[in-house]
């Protein structure tokens, strides 16, 4: 029977994750990840997602020095980058580049060593294209920084305040691994025929950059900005909703109650932004769009999704929007590699059927 979009098809077993719509959770290899993200710091999660455990001390350090040492792109990469016009969009300067590694070291079978490689450096990629499309010179890596504060300090060229660092960390852990989505899925079938890593990436930030999956948060912003003042909100939400539009940042096609990552992310708006009337405004306007929606759209449970607080995060933070989706694909290699390395395990190839609906031929007599 054909199930368009593959909707509730079950097209894999993984240990990576589990995206629990029902009761509101997200799962990291056995862990939850409200509880990792509140402990464990992204080098830490990314280690869990590849190795299937939480380093020690000495392995942590190990880990963190060979992410460090390969935060420099090879010097026909950044060739690559440089040959690429500025009025090309951010999401197709990264995959060109993304796409640029190569060589022996990437050929079959997939392997850990890959995966930091190509982790390692989509920040640099990332942050290198932005400074040029504004004209900016390259920024090194600065290696007293983690993962995380090194991204914030090659886009801007400054230290990050630990508070700004912390908010865009929680971000990251929450989007780096998501189950079955579109972009993990096109990583999964590409590398399924045995191609190698670097094209199975590339594959999965083609699918990233359409607005169905990695749509930035960017119409919760313009939301937040045209309701403007806590007493316009109300009268907005219900205009909107008897137009029969859609309210950015609420629904989920797995969750059916409040989307953990919006829970932790919240959290975390309280502890940046107690002072900022902008997060307020967020706080509420999320309050009174719930009450609505389950008023005009009674029992579809309705509820945040991650989008409307990874606006607020993005907006606490000064990450302009053209960051938003390159940011999390930074985050979501992660979650790509390590579906490329299971695939590897057990592989077949992915080969579905499609229902014939053209003609038939003519019979001639
Ligand atoms: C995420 C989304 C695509 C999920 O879609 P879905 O599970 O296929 O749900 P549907 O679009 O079938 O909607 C089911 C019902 O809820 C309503 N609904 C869903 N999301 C809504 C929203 N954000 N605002 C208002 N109504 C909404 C629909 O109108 C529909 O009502 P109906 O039963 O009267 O026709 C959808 O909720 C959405 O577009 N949300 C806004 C965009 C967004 O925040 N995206 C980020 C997702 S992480």
């Amino acid at each position: 029977m054909l199930q368009r979009g593959l909707k509730n098809v079950v097209a894999a077993e993984t240990s990576i994750s589990l995206v629990d719509g029902e009761n509101g959770q997200l799962i990291y290899k056995g862990y939850d990840v409200k509880e990792l993200v509140l402990n464990y710091s992204f080098e830490e999660i990314t280690y869990l997602l590849w190795y299937g455990y939480l380093p020690n001390k000495e392995e942590q350090h190990q880990f963190s020095v060979l992410l460090k040492n390969n935060r420099s792109l090879p010097s026909y990469v950044y060739q690559v980058i440089e040959a690429l016009p500025n009025d090309m969009d951010m999401m197709s300067q990264i995959r060109t580049a993304v796409s640029a590694f190569g060589g022996k070291e990437f050929t079959w079978k997939p392997n850990i060593e890959q995966a930091i490689r190509l982790t390692a450096a989509i920040p640099s990629i990332t942050a290198m294209i932005y400074r040029k499309i504004n004209g900016e010179e390259t920024v090194p890596p600065h290696l007293e920084l983690n993962h995380v504060e090194n991204y914030l300090y090659m886009l801007t060229g400054k230290v990050p305040s630990i508070k700004h660092a912390k908010a865009l960390e929680a971000y990251m852990i929450l989007t780096m691994e998501h189950g079955m989505n579109a972009s993990t899925f096109t990583a999964r079938v590409v590398s399924s025929t045995e191609s190698d890593m670097v094209s199975a990436v590339t594959g999965a930030i083609g699918a990233m950059k359409g607005p169905l999956h990695g749509g930035a948060p960017t119409g919760v912003i313009d939301m937040l900005n045209e309701i403007k003042e806590k007493e316009n909100t109300e009268r907005w939400i219900r205009r909107k909703l008897e137009n029969k539009e859609y309210l950015m940042g609420f629904g989920h096609r797995v969750y059916k109650t409040r989307d953990p990552r919006a829970e932790v992310l919240s959290t975390i708006c309280q502890r940046i932004g107690q002072d900022d009337p902008w997060l307020h405004l967020a706080g509420y306007v999320e309050k009174i769009a719930i009450q609505l929606l389950e008023e005009y759209k009674p029992g579809r449970k309705l509820y945040t999704n991650v989008e409307f607080y990874a606006a607020a995060v993005m907006k606490a933070i000064d990450m302009p929007p053209e960051l938003f989706t390159p940011t999390f694909t930074v985050s979501r290699m992660v979650g790509w590699t390590a579906h490329v390395i299971e695939q590897s395990i057990d592989n077949t190839i992915f080969r579905p059927e499609a229902k014939y609906i053209g003609n038939q031929p003519e019979i001639i007599n």
